[in-house]
């Protein structure tokens, strides 16, 4: 590096905008070269530096304003000034281009540092979502009954009252209809109480041979305990065709139970009594713990109610328009709620609905 010499001179020289005396530019040379080396060591960051570089050595930057001033001197000066005015740009390029290859090295250590992975630390859990029991066994159920050849029909859970109860025989204060208290919207129109009330809207539209399945959720006024709620999910199948009978309900049932709860489950009916079915029964399963011989979960009887069976009344084939002497059919409604519990043993279904993962996450 050359020692900044002070070179005097007396001559005036005109510089853009004022006067400058010749020793004041090699002042003004050797200030810049100390605020300059000063700028380029203080700069921290890669864009500190390019502003630098920009006041210096840019096209308006104070050391490329002293180049051309040059120009200005009497001739026998411009070299020498020339030269040292040159040295100053080359000597603060190389600072400059020492202090970015710094800058850069201290930039990428600190970016290893801040994205550095400690591979020893315990890896982040992440909660896996997973369906709800209902739904999955709302998939199973239907599943079943499709393999069985059963259609699947949408209905409606805001009901008429004539598809949930006239449609079905509840003649007006029928007492089982005590049984299913109903939340009513209008005097016609309520949150329907089981998914039976499909039938009417098939049998108006459609002709037999069916095979017809409708699951969903159904909603009774009835006070909330271990096994009741008022908001619950049932499925509702019903065949009609020529030569339908009792034993074809049965076959169906026992089938969809052994593929539910598995190969050694067995169907009990019991005579039981709904304004749709003639007859009637009560549909249970074989106790899925004890397998019949007596359990808690069965309250020692063996046996697990599921829902209700019987073979379509032949008045509401009549009603629809559907010949009763060509055509018969069964029709059964299950409780879903009831499935999962029998299954896992669950002895509250208040349990589904309260949303505790510690209680869902375990299926
Ligand atoms: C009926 O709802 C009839 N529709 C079933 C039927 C269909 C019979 C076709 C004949 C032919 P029941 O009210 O028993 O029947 O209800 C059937 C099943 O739904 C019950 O066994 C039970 O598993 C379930 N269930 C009924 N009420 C509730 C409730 N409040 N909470 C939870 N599950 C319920």
């Amino acid at each position: 590096m050359t020692t900044p010499t002070r070179i005097v001179s007396t001559q005036k020289v005109t510089m853009p905008g004022r006067l400058h005396e010749v020793g004041s530019l090699q002042e003004q040379i050797d200030a810049l070269r100390l605020e300059g080396e000063r700028m380029i060591s203080q700069a921290a960051s890669s864009s500190e530096l390019n502003d630098v570089e920009v006041r210096y050595l840019g096209r308006k930057g104070k050391v490329t304003e002293l180049l051309r001033n040059v120009g200005q001197l009497p001739s026998e000066q411009r070299p020498e000034f020339g030269q040292r005015a040159n040295e100053l740009r080359g000597s603060l390029q190389e600072r400059l281009a020492e202090k970015r290859r710094m800058i850069r090295i201290e930039e990428h250590d600190r970016r290893i540092r801040e994205e550095a992975v400690d591979v020893t630390l315990p890896g982040q859990l992440y909660r896996l979502g997973r369906r709800h029991l209902l739904s999955t066994t709302i998939e199973d159920v239907k599943r079943i009954f499709i393999g069985m050849g059963y259609e699947v029909a949408e209905s409606p859970e805001v009901e008429q009252y004539r598809y949930n109860f006239d449609a079905l025989n509840y003649p007006e204060d029928h007492p089982a209809m005590d049984e299913q208290m109903s939340f009513y919207i209008t005097d016609d129109i309520l949150l329907r109480t089981q998914t039976t009330a499909v039938q009417g809207r098939i049998f108006e539209n459609r002709e037999p041979p069916l095979r017809i399945m409708t699951i969903g959720r159904c909603f009774r006024y009835e006070a909330v305990d271990a096994t009741h709620s008022h908001t619950f999910h049932q499925v509702d199948c019903f065949a009609v065709d020529e030569g339908i009978s009792m034993a074809d309900l049965k076959g169906t049932l026992a089938r969809f139970a052994r593929e539910m709860f598995g190969p050694e489950t067995r169907v009990r009916f019991r005579p039981d009594f709904f304004p749709f079915v003639e007859p009637g029964a009560e549909v249970a399963v074989s106790c899925i713990m004890c397998r019949g011989g007596g359990c808690n979960l069965c309250k020692s009887s063996g046996w697990l109610e599921l829902g209700g069976a019987g073979m379509i009344h032949p008045s509401i084939l009549e009603r629809f328009g559907h010949d009763s002497e060509k055509y018969t059919g069964f029709a059964f409604g299950l409780g879903i709620e009831r499935m999962p519990m029998l299954k896992h043993a669950i002895d509250d279904l208040r349990l589904f609905l309260e949303n505790d993962l510690r209680f869902l996450g375990q299926f």
